[in-house]
């Protein structure tokens, strides 16, 4: 397994005796990621948090990362750093998708130099697994890889590409305020499973895909014309073993005493974060303030330490976060100088885990408070070290609060609730503790960092990346030969042709479909073929159809063949079945004019004996509940009459029973018309009429990936018309 992040789980840093320092990278990413090594054979390749490395540095960094920790690096400039990282990633991409827009900065050239790395990337990747076999998995995390996915599936179709967003994935409205928002999406597409931290991340991705792509997703799947996306919640969690075994071993005097100096028999309330401006620590500075205030008594009984984790430090919110956080602690401290010791301590550092374990052993609250997280694994670290004692006050807009629902949730951005809840869990009884930490402790032990990557993992391992749901297959070089053999050894050939989305792609408004000169000219190309007849076979009106096609010398079956026309003839045939009622048109018109009224975007289509109610550019999810209600309404108006509801692409339509695109066949047989030669081609539902009823011998032909009766299949309306000039050419 190859797992790919921007960063690796170890960062290099050069020193100013020129040598290189290998240590923890920061960030929940990275903790979860490290972990993983340990247990099985795993491969990195990441950006190793060093800029322009000496050319002569380079061999030794590489050889040692190979060596030691099983990392390739990605070496990148002082410019790519700062166009990809801290520009497009963290300027654009991380505040968007924590929904604090207002912190973005957006330049056109930082999204080109996220291409450029996002390329970089999936080439050394591609040196990696050129010779990769079935069970290979290449597992890409985090957003600064969006459009590596996509990359990847192009050189290697047929990979197990896993992604996972650890950040949030926000709402479609707020999503679709990122510029190149189509091509994110479509980037992330490329994975074979698509892993978000809980499942409104996941309603979220798919409603974006809906609402931006226009691609209809399933409940966890998305269909895709080259493969399918597989969608699920993987919650990311902490090595709980690994903690408890620290939590166990004496600790260092030294770390003891510094402890003991900072909080003094006072109770402790800790937060750490990265200093981040998703994390919500202004606001909660603001809850400890009022605390204190409304506290007096408690001002020298109790200390609040902050761990702040210097981050993406040359960004100026960043900047402007330290310094608008360092003003509020300096206004703690002055209020409470005639103290001995001051009720806040603000730590701006990074510590590795095992001290940190002892200042979560210390604390009595834990206080995390983050505006927007994906997880936060803080949290669980505290209720993994804390067991059975402790309080957890956590924002109710973390990741974690769906696993740990015992702490004390807050609205992170009210710092009077988050006073109050500061209040409640220093009241708060052993017992109830207990019980609290004890609920929550089960559930992480049980669902720790392994069980989340053994599930992804096996997810994905699960995931059939050949598609054979059916029987239909994809037109190869071996099935064209075989047709051109077919049809270059027969006399009377025919080919039916449905038109839109097999011809012509599908347009918003029916109109807006005319053929092109090319089509045209295709087409007339075909007719002229000898011994060929060509039908058109549309659920379109005639008058459609002869307006734009009347002109070339074409079979014509309209309206799903309630009018025929053939070669030659002026006169078009009825196929109406006989004592059919035509009372029902009026009152079928007006149900769906209803619905016309109350779906803003949709509208009626009245043909000659059908209505269809056009719901394609009306909001995706309003549309689809609507088409699924109308259904049901009409199956009960339509009970006792020859009638039947289709549901094809976008549409509804109400049509005479037993009207159908294959009803050409009888047609021909009852004029006695023979062939030795047939081909015939549609995307949609109603197509399927078609393939049921074509002979055997034949070769039939499905636009797109949805379930057909077709033998092969082809992805799209240019393949279609490629393979049309291909038979003109033969
Ligand atoms: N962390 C650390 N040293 C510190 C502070 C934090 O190693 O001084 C680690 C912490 O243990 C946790 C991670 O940083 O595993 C922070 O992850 P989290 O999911 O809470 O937030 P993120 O930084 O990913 O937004
Ligand atoms: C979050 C992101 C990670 C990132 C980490 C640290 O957890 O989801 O992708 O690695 O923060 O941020 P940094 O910018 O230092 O990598």
């Amino acid at each position: 397994m190859l797992i790919v992040a921007n960063r690796l789980p170890v960062s290099v840093t050069r020193q100013r005796d020129g040598n290189y320092n290998y240590q923890a990278s920061p960030g929940g990413l990275a903790s979860a990621l490290s972990a993983l090594g340990r247990e099985s054979k795993i491969r990195w390749i990441g950006w190793p948090g060093l800029m322009d490395p000496k050319q002569e540095d380079i061999e030794p960094v590489e050889k040692k990362l190979q060596e030691q920790y099983d990392a390739i690096p990605v070496f990148l400039t002082r410019k790519q750093i700062h166009r990809y990282y801290y520009g497009f990633s963290n300027s654009v991409l991380w505040p968007v998708l924590h929904y604090l827009t207002d912190h973005t900065h957006y330049n056109e050239r930082d999204y080109i130099a996220y291409i450029e790395v996002n390329r970089i990337f999936s080439e050394k990747i591609a040196e990696v697994v050129k010779n990769f076999n079935t069970e290979d998995i290449v597992w890409i995390h985090d957003y600064q890889l969006m459009l590596l996915p996509a990359m990847l599936r192009k050189a290697f179709p047929e990979l197990r590409i896993g992604f996972f967003l650890h950040t949030p994935f926000p709402s479609s409205e707020v999503f679709r305020s990122l510029p190149y928002r189509e091509e994110l999406l479509q980037g992330i597409l490329g994975s074979t499973l698509v892993g978000l931290q809980t499942f409104s991340y996941q309603r979220h991705f798919a409603s974006s895909v809906l609402h931006i792509l226009g691609i209809e997703p399933a409940f966890d799947s998305i269909q895709l014309d080259t493969h399918t996306v597989h969608m699920g919640t993987f919650p990311i969690s902490i090595d709980v073993q690994k903690i408890r075994k620290t939590v166990t071993l004496p600790s260092p005097e030294e770390e003891q005493r510094t402890l003991h100096y900072m909080i003094r028999e006072r109770k402790l309330i800790l937060s750490v974060d990265r200093l981040d401006y998703t994390k919500g620590i202004l606001d909660r500075l603001r809850a400890y303030r009022k605390f204190l205030q409304r506290n007096p008594n408690l001002s020298e009984k109790i200390v609040m330490i902050q761990i702040a984790v210097p981050s993406r430090t040359e960004i100026l919110d960043y900047q402007k976060l330290k310094y608008e956080v360092e003003v509020m602690i300096e206004e703690i401290e002055e209020s409470y100088e005639h103290q001995t010791l001051s009720p806040i301590r603000f730590l701006y550092r990074s510590l590795p885990l095992k001290s940190l374990i002892r200042f979560y052993e210390c604390a009595d609250i834990a206080l995390v408070t983050p505006y927007f997280d994906g997880m936060n694994l803080v949290a669980k670290e505290y209720v993994a070290v804390k067991k059975d004692t402790g309080v957890l006050i956590l924002s109710e807009r973390a990741g974690a609060a769906h696993e740990l629902s015992e702490a004390l949730l807050v609205n992170p951005r009210n710092p009077n609730e988050i006073c109050l809840a500061i209040e409640e869990a220093l009241q708060m009884n052993e017992e109830e503790k207990k019980q609290r930490m004890t609920a929550m402790y089960r559930r992480i032990s049980r669902n720790d960092v392994y069980h989340w990557s053994d599930f992804f993992i096996t997810q994905l391992s699960n995931v059939d990346t050949v598609e054979s749901e059916d029987h239909t297959v994809y037109l190869s070089e071996s099935h064209r030969a075989r047709i051109f053999k077919s049809f270059a050894n027969s006399f009377r050939r025919l080919i039916l042709l449905d038109y839109d989305g097999t011809l012509h792609e599908i347009t918003s408004l029916p109109m807006q479909a005319a053929p092109d000169a090319q089509l045209l000219d295709l087409l007339q190309k075909l007719t002229q073929l000898p011994n060929t007849e060509v039908a058109i076979v549309t659920g379109r009106e005639r008058k459609d159809i002869v307006d734009w096609l009347g002109k070339l010398n074409l079979i014509f079956s309209a309206e799903h063949g309630l009018n025929i026309k053939w070669l030659h003839e002026q006169k078009w045939h009825n196929m109406t079945p006989p004592h059919t009622e035509k009372s029902w048109y009026r009152q079928i018109r007006n149900v769906l004019e209803n619905y016309n009224r109350s779906t803003p975007g949709s509208f009626v289509e009245e043909k000659e004996a059908s209505l269809t109610w056009h719901y394609r550019t009306v909001d995706p999810t309003l549309g689809k509940w609507k088409a699924n209600e109308l259904i049901i309404h009409l199956k009960n108006a339509l009970a006792n009459q020859p009638l039947e509801v289709v549901s094809g692409k976008m549409v509804v339509e109400v049509r005479l029973q037993g009207v159908n695109k294959g009803n050409i066949f009888d047609r021909m047989q009852e004029l006695g018309k023979s062939y030795d030669f047939i081909l015939g081609a549609g995307d949609d539902v109603t197509d399927e009429y078609l393939f049921e009823a074509m002979p055997k011998s034949s070769f039939s032909i499905k636009i797109g990936k949805h379930h057909s009766h077709a033998d092969y299949r082809l992805n799209g309306v240019t393949e279609m018309r490629k393979l049309l000039e291909e038979l003109v050419s033969l």
